[in-house]
């Protein structure tokens, strides 16, 4: 057991939105993105049922200019506009939509309004892993093994707070506090993640219900979706990104 004055001390970083990040002051940060609404949960589903990879892009047009020579047999177009899948692609942004028969051994192209551009903000990280509740333990576990700084970014609803990514964040660093031998040292967003988490994470389900996008996807006939995106650790997998593409992570803390 370490004396208290030895410990390790890890800063932790919470950002409620992506709004005024950029890529190059993300650049060699350890990255969590969250967008538990849907993309991050799309993404574990899809690396599940045995996507081969998953490319985030940050534009529709971005998305046809990449798929141009690859678009046939071996890639899939998916993603949304408000939440509804994008004309010409060939999926939306439904986790349920990704099943084994129709992702295996595919490459996915993903344009969402928020997830997949987040994460293209953070292509030049040392590691970037995705979380949603879904693989919260599967994250937790990587940062336990990093055992260094990192950053959580939520990504909010077009550069504006969501409350189910930040109580994801609340999550993920109260787990991590119980779990790791380190000190976290948390900024106010941190802290304020945690309070938050104390208090909407008690039903996570119920929160996303009543969460502004959750009532908006239910509204408009996604609201299975909130089910499979609340079930704490249901898709034990740790996205992560290398380079421009997501794949899964098998040894945490190394690059595949
Ligand atoms: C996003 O990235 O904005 C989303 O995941 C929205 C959604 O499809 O629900």
């Amino acid at each position: 057991m370490k004396s208290v004055q030895s410990k390790k001390q890890i800063q932790v970083t919470v950002h409620f939105t992506p709004a005024n990040l950029d890529e190059m002051q993300l650049k060699d940060k350890n990255i969590v993105i969250i967008d538990v609404l849907r993309a991050s949960t799309t993404i574990a589903m899809a690396l599940q049922n045995g996507a081969k990879e998953i490319i985030p892009v940050n534009s529709v047009e971005n998305a046809v200019k990449i798929s141009g020579s690859l678009y046939g047999d071996v890639t899939l177009r998916a993603g949304e506009r408000n939440a509804r899948m994008i004309e010409g692609f060939n999926l939306g942004n439904s986790p349920d939509e990704f099943t084994e028969e129709i992702v295996k051994g595919k490459s996915i192209i993903l344009m969402t309004t928020n997830g997949s551009v987040a994460i293209v903000k953070g292509k030049h990280a040392q590691n970037l892993v995705v979380a949603g509740f879904v693989n919260l333990t599967a994250v937790v576990d990587f940062l336990n093994k990093l055992d260094s700084d990192f950053v959580i970014i939520c990504a909010g609803k077009e550069n504006y707070f969501c409350l189910e990514d930040v109580v994801c964040a609340g999550r993920i660093i109260n787990k991590l506090a119980k779990e790791t031998d380190s000190v976290l040292l948390l900024d106010d967003a941190g802290e304020a993640s945690l309070t938050l988490d104390k208090v909407f994470g008690k039903s996570i389900l119920k929160t996303l219900k009543n969460s502004e996008h959750g009532k908006y996807l239910s509204e408009i006939g996604f609201a299975d979706d909130l089910k499979v995106c609340a079930a704490v650790d249901s898709i034990d997998v740790l996205p992560m990104l290398t380079g421009n593409v997501i794949r899964l992570q098998k040894n945490p803390g190394s690059s595949q």
